[in-house]
């Protein structure tokens, strides 16, 4: 097959370091793939003063796809880099679709105890342009005892019925065919009814999917006590931003999971991400885990049409998992990524 043309943003903090062992897994599958790397982040910020340059983004849709490590800086103030780069990305490129599996591999230890691998394995589909995320809102009289500050949250129903129609779809072709809505439609009449309606309507085209509905509180309850009641989850973008966390701690910690900015209707390359930030407090030290950004290259790989080197990066992160769990010592962020492309290599 031809070569894959694959932009990658590093970004700040262990973004650089997860991302090499992602690009080290990727080369050792055997996939032929062009890398060109962008120097977007804190550092060209303090430099130039540019977050994501007009032209780099049109460089960008030209691509088939992109790996991100993490953005945020502690120099930076908070917003920054995360608005004006990362969301911009999601924004500007259309990624509506924030694809979150939740998934408990075996041998890996959860703070749930008992909990099997068949108990904890999801996939969260979380919208990813709309929502508290759109910047609507504002603030008056900063600074002052009267300040006031808005942050709206925006739903359409264009952009809930296509986020709603993917989880369907998503959830039809997994075994359970369970799909569950998490908002908060107790409180957030307006956004919440939208959502809750146009699950309902969308649910007609799909008589096989079971469907279920769950308040955000209470399924970050559920994801705790009773996390196997989840198959796939639709929801708002902020809801989806904290579920996945907690996700990621009940499967085993947020150094293993992985996301997908996805673009289903492929009108620009989807972007795929480790779950987790910079870490500022561990970055330079060589002990960020890269196996979420691994992960992330199984995604990226099964979206571009490549399903079986992505399993085979999969079950070579489910190996080593095993093995690291036997041997339960911390080991270095290149030795995980020299022991995973080791094992894809065959
Ligand atoms: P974080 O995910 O960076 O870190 C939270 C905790 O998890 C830290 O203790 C960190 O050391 C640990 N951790 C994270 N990734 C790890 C890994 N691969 N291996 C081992 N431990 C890991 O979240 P935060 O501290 O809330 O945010 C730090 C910065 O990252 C902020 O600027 C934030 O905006 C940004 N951020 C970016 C993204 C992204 O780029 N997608 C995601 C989350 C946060
Ligand atoms: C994530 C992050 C981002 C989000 C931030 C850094 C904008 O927390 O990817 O989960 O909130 O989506
Ligand atoms: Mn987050």
């Amino acid at each position: 097959s031809s070569n894959i043309r694959l932009a990658v943003i590093p970004g700040d903090g262990i973004g650089a370091e997860v991302v090499a062992e992602g690009l080290k897994v990727l080369h050792a599958v055997g996939v032929k793939a062009e890398t060109t790397e962008y120097d977007l982040g804190a550092k060209r910020y303090h430099a130039t003063g540019e977050t994501l340059p007009d032209a780099v983004l049109e460089e960008l849709r030209g691509y088939d796809a992109i790996l991100l490590g993490a953005v945020g800086d502690p120099s930076v103030p908070p917003g920054v880099l995360e608005r004006e780069l990362l969301l911009r990305l999601r924004f500007e490129l259309d990624h509506y679709v924030n694809l979150r599996p939740v998934k408990l591999f075996p041998g890996v230890a959860t703070p749930l105890g008992e909990a099997r691998p068949e108990d904890i394995d999801m996939i969260v589909v979380r919208e990813g342009t709309e929502g508290p995320y759109a910047g609507a809102g504002g603030v008056l009289r900063r600074g002052t005892a009267q300040e006031i500050a808005t942050q709206e949250s925006l739903n359409t129903a264009f952009g809930v019925e296509r986020v709603v129609r993917y989880a369907f779809e998503k959830a039809q072709a997994r075994p359970r065919r369970k799909l569950t809505l998490v908002h908060k439609t107790n409180v957030l009449t307006f956004a919440g009814d939208l959502w809750a309606r146009t699950v309902d309507r969308v649910s007609q085209e799909f008589p096989d999917v079971e469907t279920d509905y769950c308040h955000m509180d209470a399924a970050s309850m559920f994801f705790i006590t009773q996390p196997q009641r989840f198959d796939v989850i639709v929801t708002d973008n902020l809801f989806g931003d904290i579920l996945t966390d907690i996700g990621a701690a009940i499967a085993g910690g947020i150094g293993l999971a992985a996301s997908g900015n996805v673009n289903p209707a492929r009108t620009a390359p989807s972007m795929f991400e480790p779950v987790h930030g910079s870490a500022p407090d561990i970055a330079g030290q060589g002990k960020a885990d890269p196996t979420a950004t691994i992960l992330s290259i199984a995604m990226l790989l099964d979206h571009i049409g490549s399903a079986e080197a992505a399993a085979r990066v999969e079950q070579a992160v489910a190996d080593d998992l095993v093995e690291r769990q036997g041997a339960w010592t911390a080991r270095a962020t290149r030795e995980i990524g020299d022991d995973i492309a080791a094992r894809v290599a065959g």
